[in-house]
């Protein structure tokens, strides 16, 4: 079998993730808010009327137009897929050559750098400044030096929750050869979208999902909005029937009721608050602002934390030390009593551990 599989597959380690088996989960930055109750009724009458037997619609024309009147792109610069992160995958499928650059800043989103390592690029990762602060600078001349095929942005960052201010994605925008993807997996959080730079920059394109403010992580839902010809390549890609007719379904009837969904910001945006405030004022806490639904925080006390929690049953994510880095953890917003649960837990091992 190691004749047969591509060299550059074998360091990679499967992501095969155990189903949550917690009292409270908030390592990633999923809503703590299920989908409500009469609109999955609702789903299921749909269901109920729908021809399981045939495929389900190939370019998801009813999931465009919902898709269009939520965020001005006309459908002709939209493509859906099985959560955003098939959409990475696709996006490699159609740019990346072997050997080709794919630029990134880091800390950042994992699944820029697996892709990366399928399609035998070189994924150069351009470190944060410090204090988590974008290297924007730094990130115009790895690609421009490189001739990079892809340069990712996400924002709001993953895991840090940094914002790039639009006056940068312009820099780099106008700067770089490469396609530009802006990851807005978290932007309802944050609440500005550059989706007004498509109509200037041919070169843009931006991931979205449902996975994050509209609670449908279980559904794989993701979008991207481009130029048509951008748009057009990833259609060559795609595969036939990627978005399955339960999901399209769904994704339909969440973005009718929007307005009802996405009442849930508000609360989770004050939590997010609420929680920077309370870690703020802990020693040996360095916590960072956050544009999303997530806090992310350094200290050295990480696995004190992580370990303190998981006795309680409550899962959050620990990221390993580094030269760079002391340990840190990332928790997404979960509903106000968990929150405040998880920062009780917290505060006692800082003080107690002191
Ligand atoms: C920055 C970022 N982009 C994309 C994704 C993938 O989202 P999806 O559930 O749409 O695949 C995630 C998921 O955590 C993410 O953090």
């Amino acid at each position: 079998m190691e004749k047969l599989v591509r060299k550059n597959i074998e360091s990679l380690v499967a992501y095969k993730v155990d189903a949550p088996q917690y009292d409270i989960v908030v390592n990633a930055n999923e809503s703590p808010f299920d989908f409500p109750m009469q609109l999955k009724r609702k789903f299921c009458d749909d269901i109920c009327n729908t021809d399981l037997n045939r495929y389900p619609e190939a370019c998801f024309p009813e999931l465009l137009a919902e898709l269009t009147g939520y965020t001005g792109v006309p459908q002709e610069g939209i493509i859906c897929g099985s959560g955003s992160d098939e959409l990475i995958a696709m996006i490699n499928q159609a740019f990346v050559d072997p050997g080709d650059v794919v630029v990134s800043h880091t800390p950042s989103f994992a699944m820029y750098d697996i892709w990366a390592t399928i399609s035998n690029a070189k994924h150069i990762m351009v470190d944060d400044l410090p204090g988590h602060i974008p290297d924007v600078d730094g990130l115009i001349a790895a690609a421009c030096d490189t001739q990079a095929k892809i340069l990712y942005i996400c924002n709001p960052n993953n895991p840090t929750g940094y914002i790039f201010d639009q006056d940068d994605i312009i820099k780099m925008l106008d700067a770089v050869p490469s396609l530009v993807v802006l990851d807005e997996a978290y932007i309802e959080f944050f609440g500005e979208s550059n989706v007004d730079l498509l109509a200037k920059y041919p070169r843009l394109l931006i991931l979205r999902t449902l996975s994050k403010a509209f609670g449908l992580a279980g559904i794989r839902c993701g979008y991207a909005l481009g130029n048509k010809d951008v748009i057009d390549i990833l259609y060559k890609v795609k595969g036939p029937y990627n978005l399955n007719v339960l999901t399209q379904k769904l994704a339909v009837i969440a973005l009718k009721n929007r307005t009802e969904i996405l009442r849930n910001l508000e609360i989770l945006k004050a939590e997010r608050l609420k929680a920077i405030a309370v870690l703020e004022a802990l020693p040996g806490i360095t916590v960072f602002p956050s544009g999303s639904n997530f806090i992310y925080f350094e200290t050295t006390k990480a696995e004190a934390i992580f370990e303190a929690l998981l006795k309680k049953n409550i899962l959050i994510k620990r990221f390993a030390e580094s030269q760079s880095n002391p340990g840190s953890i990332r928790f997404s917003m979960g509903k106000p009593q968990e929150n405040q649960k998880i920062l009780e837990i917290i505060k006692e091992v800082v003080y107690n551990e002191a």
